[in-house]
């Protein structure tokens, strides 16, 4: 049987991860596939550091590699988005299906990708892109593909949910657990992207794309880093039984004009019976709300060199076989065009918690800069009296610009001595 070949973009933690695994599980790959599936070729930009890799298959020409014309197979785990796109659209046009984990590439730029894979006839998988090892995308583009989504919601990055569960259990504050995070490796030396939620708000933009048959780029996601969440807004949420958590929240939103899509990245408080708030460390989890299925959650490990070869592997094996049957797989639909709704307009609810003067007609003051702007309050409650009084308020949903206009407001009123503590909450009923 003639091998399938395969070139690999990139050898470093996933690279290195995919490389073995094939070599480890080649005599049940090539059961699973149907004929043996070998790597023809490994790029790197710096050979000398990858003494793991037989001499022979080493290169740093990655174009020359991909167009190969015994190469069949591309994965790239380069990262980033060039080189990385203009090889994968190399490989594409040269009629090799590809398999990558570049989630800011796909968040980037899919649209344009998925149109070249679809004109050639080519196979373009993902899987690893979103949450690591998790299966989440094949269940969102094949399992639910009979089903109306509504919601995805996830923990979609590790870093954070590592930083935001030690702050939960010791009262850190942001910089404390971050300097530990980084310290045990959880952290890279430049957190931005994890950080600031870039991370998590391309592959959001990837799970509504797919979620919601729309185009959904990083472009459409709002996004809010953690950087700002301090150990008083913590310790705020677990007042009112919740928990801190980045998540990335993509709905259908029903409007006059139709229905759009939001999508957002941000920190929020949820309540500590909700799926998500157990998913601890630097483990993943998505949550997924149906019309039909209901309720699904997906867990596991997002991150790490196995783990996410897995999912690449998933993907080599799932092209490698329609390249022995001869054919592609459907490539994602974007048939709904949602629009993608600002966050402006986004109906979310809020915590907020104020440092008040003890003066009579406080409370009333405060509850009339709500009404001001149209946001109704849930829940109210003191604590304290004298110097020491603080206001905690829960608010019903509104949209994002209202609420954001009223902490604005309330800056202002000279009864509130401060605005403690102001986060979003997700799933309180
Ligand atoms: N790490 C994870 O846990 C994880 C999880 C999910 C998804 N991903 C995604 O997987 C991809 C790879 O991540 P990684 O953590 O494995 O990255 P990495 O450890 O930094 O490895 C990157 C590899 O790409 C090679 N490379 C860089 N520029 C190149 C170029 N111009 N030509 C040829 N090779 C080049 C590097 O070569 P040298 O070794 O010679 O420098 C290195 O081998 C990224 O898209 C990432 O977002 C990673």
């Amino acid at each position: 049987m003639n091998p399938l070949k395969v070139a690999l973009l990139g050898c470093g933690t996933v690279g290195g991860a995919v490389l073995r695994l094939v070599a480890e599980q080649a005599a049940d790959l090539t059961a699973r596939v149907g004929r043996p599936v070998e790597i023809a070729g490994v790029a790197v930009r710096r050979p000398d550091r990858h003494p793991e890799v037989p001499a022979h298959l080493l290169t740093t020409d990655a174009l020359g590699l991909v167009t190969r014309d015994d190469v069949d197979l591309v994965v790239e785990v380069i990262g980033g988005i060039e080189p990385a796109r203009s090889l994968i659209l190399a490989a594409i046009e040269a009629g090799k299906s590809v398999v990558s984990a570049n989630k800011a590439l796909l968040a980037e730029d899919g649209v344009a990708l998925h149109a070249a894979a679809a004109k050639a006839g080519v196979d373009l998988y993902y899987e690893a892109s979103v949450a690591g090892a998790i299966p989440l995308l094949r269940p969102l583009r094949e399992s639910l593909a009979g089903d109306q989504i509504r919601r995805v919601v996830g923990i979609v990055n590790g870093t954070t949910n590592y930083i935001l569960s030690r702050m939960a259990e010791t009262g850190a504050g942001f910089s404390e657990a971050l300097a530990e995070a980084t310290e045990l490796g959880y952290a890279e030396a430049d957190p931005t992207a994890d950080v600031d939620g870039f991370d998590a708000a391309a592959k959001g933009a990837i799970l509504a794309s797919l979620a919601f048959h729309s185009a959904v780029t990083a472009a459409d996601v709002h996004r809010e880093g953690i950087a700002s969440v301090t150990a008083t807004d913590v310790a705020r949420a677990a007042e009112i039984g919740c928990t801190v958590k980045l998540l990335a929240i993509c709905e259908r939103v029903p409007g006059e004009e139709g229905e759009s899509v939001a999508v957002r990245v941000h920190p929020a408080m949820i309540p500590t019976s909700h799926p998500l708030a157990a998913v601890g460390g630097a483990f993943n989890a998505v949550f997924v709300e149906a019309e039909a299925a209901g309720q699904l959650m997906f867990y596991g490990q997002g991150a790490g060199g196995e783990p996410t070869a897995s999912a690449v592997l998933g993907d080599l094996v799932a092209v490698a076989r329609n390249r022995v049957a001869g054919a592609a797989g459907a490539g994602p639909s974007a048939y709904a065009d949602l629009p993608a709704r600002p966050i402006a307009e986004t109906p979310t609810r809020y915590h907020v918690s104020l440092d008040v003067a003890d003066v009579p007609g406080v409370l009333a003051t405060v509850a009339t800069e709500f009404a001001r702007h149209e946001v109704s309050i849930a829940t109210v409650r003191q604590d304290g009296h004298g110097d020491a009084a603080t206001l905690v308020i829960v608010t019903h949903s509104a949209p994002d610009a209202a609420l954001s206009a009223t902490i604005a407001a309330l800056r202002e009123v000279p009864a509130v001595r401060g605005v403690t503590s102001v986060l979003r909450v997700e799933g309180l009923s």
